[in-house]
């Protein structure tokens, strides 16, 4: 014990030293996350999650997914090859697990200016689409990324048909998570947060 608030004392010192410089903010994150218990904290959340059944999602069952306008249950085998481990997961917890991922969402953007932009707009403001950014949603279900991905996958009204085949499972999961990450509407209507 006293050898720790005698390391903590340097450890301050050290930090003094550096308050002049732009290491200051690392300094200090650092000696949060020394901080004493938040290691148990960590354990604890972990047990919790491992009871709430997040961490073996492998073993869960894959969720019911049907198109938005038929209602049928969609074929998930899109010839796209073996799932990745974001879109294993996806069909098993509904949340796209790419949602405020920075690298992904920038990919997503670039998916989405081939596969999506000449009928949605560049910024997803509508043409001869509707917008994909505010909170309206002509099918309500969009408001999740299950319902998104239901849409999308398995296409809407007329031009907007099934992407299924056309971009993999793992790239529609990439669009969505751009779109998440454009989304200008109401926050309180971000459901697919919760
Ligand atoms: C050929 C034109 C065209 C392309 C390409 C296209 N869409 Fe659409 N999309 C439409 C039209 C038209 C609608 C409206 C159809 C409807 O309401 O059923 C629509 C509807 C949607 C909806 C439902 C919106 C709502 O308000 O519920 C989503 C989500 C969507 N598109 C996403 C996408 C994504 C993502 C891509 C690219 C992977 C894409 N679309 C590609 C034309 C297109």
């Amino acid at each position: 014990m006293v050898s720790l608030s005698f390391k903590n004392k340097q450890y301050s010192a050290i930090c003094m030293a550096l308050a002049m410089s732009v290491f200051l903010p690392s300094c200090h994150a650092s000696e949060q996350s020394a901080a004493p218990g938040s290691k148990v904290d960590s354990t604890i959340q972990l047990a919790a999650a491992d009871q709430a059944g997040v961490v073996d999602v492998a073993a869960a069952p894959i969720l019911d997914f049907r198109g938005t306008i038929s209602g049928d249950v969609l074929d998930l085998n899109d010839g796209k090859g073996p799932d990745t481990e974001a879109v294993q997961e996806f069909l098993r917890t509904g949340k796209n697990p790419y949602n405020d991922n920075p690298e992904v969402i920038k990919n997503g953007y670039t998916i989405f200016s081939t596969a999506c932009s000449g009928c949605h707009g560049h910024l997803a403001e509508g043409k001869l689409g509707p917008a994909l950014a505010d909170d309206y949603w002509t099918y309500p279900g969009n408001i999740l990324d299950k319902g998104l991905f239901e849409t999308i996958y398995g296409g809407g009204q007329g031009m907007m048909g099934p992407q299924r085949g056309l971009i993999s499972k793992d790239e529609i999961l990439q669009v969505m998570s751009w779109l998440r990450s454009i989304y200008e509407g109401d926050p309180k209507k971000a459901k697919w947060k919760n």
